[in-house]
């Protein structure tokens, strides 16, 4: 059993992390964050609280975070999620405020009641993480690691660099990338080979209330995909990181060096991976190069199907 804390901007994959977690008898969930990213951080926090409420998880605390980059702008991804940020879920308005203390304290003092490290699942805006490590930086010695969603080796999704979450704030993502505490990178190599597809989708809408819950976002979230790239599916980015802390035989990884781009456009965020050893930079991440996409999206499936 595996004690985690899920960091999140939700966010339909997000969302479906989140349920993930919440199935999964590998993981045992201490509590939720939340962040400024795919929406505002009011947004993003009553959107956990919505998920939480449809699955009768009143008891997972839920502390709000960042309202903002560190340094950046603040930018929302209403493109891909809409005005609410879960738009297409059909739930209704969270059941209770957030906890009355800022994500960065709450994590703070759970870390420091736990008796052994804490997985810390990190899937937007990595910047509540990087105030958490400045202004606690005991918490270096109480993170097992930190598994992230987010970057590329390859192409980004939110300009052709880089990918939004390290894009959003990558002072945030360099403070992190240069911690001591290990890291793990799911970045949009792996995450845009494991796409849920329609006939997924129908074995979820048939299994459970979440299942549907997920079915319905699907709808909308998807429809972004197919205009943008033609495909019949999508990629559940966040998911397929939370599914690696239940499941270490999903992805392949390389201990390899990491450099973000702090510079502005056109590389802004973009996470230079020494793939290769071509440079002489010291290893600082664990980057997903291969992904089983069936073992993953079955895992998904079966877990979402145990839900209320
Ligand atoms: O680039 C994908 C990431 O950005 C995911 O975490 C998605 O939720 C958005 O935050
Ligand atoms: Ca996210």
């Amino acid at each position: 059993m595996r004690r985690i804390i899920h960091d999140c901007d939700p966010g339909h994959d997000d969302a479906v992390a989140l349920l993930l977690a919440l199935a999964s008898p590998e993981v045992e969930l201490l509590g939720v964050t939340t962040v400024a990213g795919n929406q505002t951080v009011e947004k993003t926090t009553a959107n956990a609280i919505r998920v939480l409420d449809c699955v009768q998880r009143e008891d997972v605390a839920v502390a709000g975070g960042a309202t903002r980059p560190l340094v950046r702008e603040r930018h929302v991804a209403a493109h891909v999620h809409g005005e609410t940020g879960l738009d297409g879920s059909g739930l209704p308005s969270p059941s209770r405020a957030p906890a009355p203390v800022h994500a960065i304290d709450w994590i703070a003092r759970t870390l420091a009641s736990q008796p052994d490290p804490v997985t810390l699942v990190a899937t937007g805006p990595l910047t509540n993480v990087a105030l958490l490590l400045a202004r606690y930086p005991e918490v270096e010695g109480q993170l097992e690691q930190i598994v992230l969603m987010g970057g590329a080796i390859g192409e980004g999704n939110i300009t052709p660099a880089a990918e939004f979450n390290l894009w959003a704030d990558p002072e945030a993502a360099h403070r992190v990338f240069t911690s001591t505490v290990k890291v793990t990178m799911v970045g949009l190599d792996v995450t845009h080979r494991a796409l849920l597809t329609p006939e997924r989708v129908e074995q979820l809408a048939a299994s459970s209330g979440a299942g549907r819950l997920v079915a319905n976002m699907y709808a909308f979230y998807a429809e972004v995909y197919r205009r943008r790239y033609g495909w019949s599916g999508a990629p559940v980015h966040d998911a397929l990181a939370m599914a690696h802390v239940i499941d270490g035989n999903l992805l392949e990884t390389q201990h390899r060096g990491v450099v973000i781009d702090t510079g502005p456009e056109p590389s802004r965020g973009r996470t230079y991976v020494d793939r290769w050893g071509i440079s002489e930079w010291t290893p600082n991440a664990h980057v997903a190069v291969g992904v089983d996409a069936e073992r993953f999206l079955t895992l998904l499936v079966e877990r979402i199907g145990r839900l209320p």
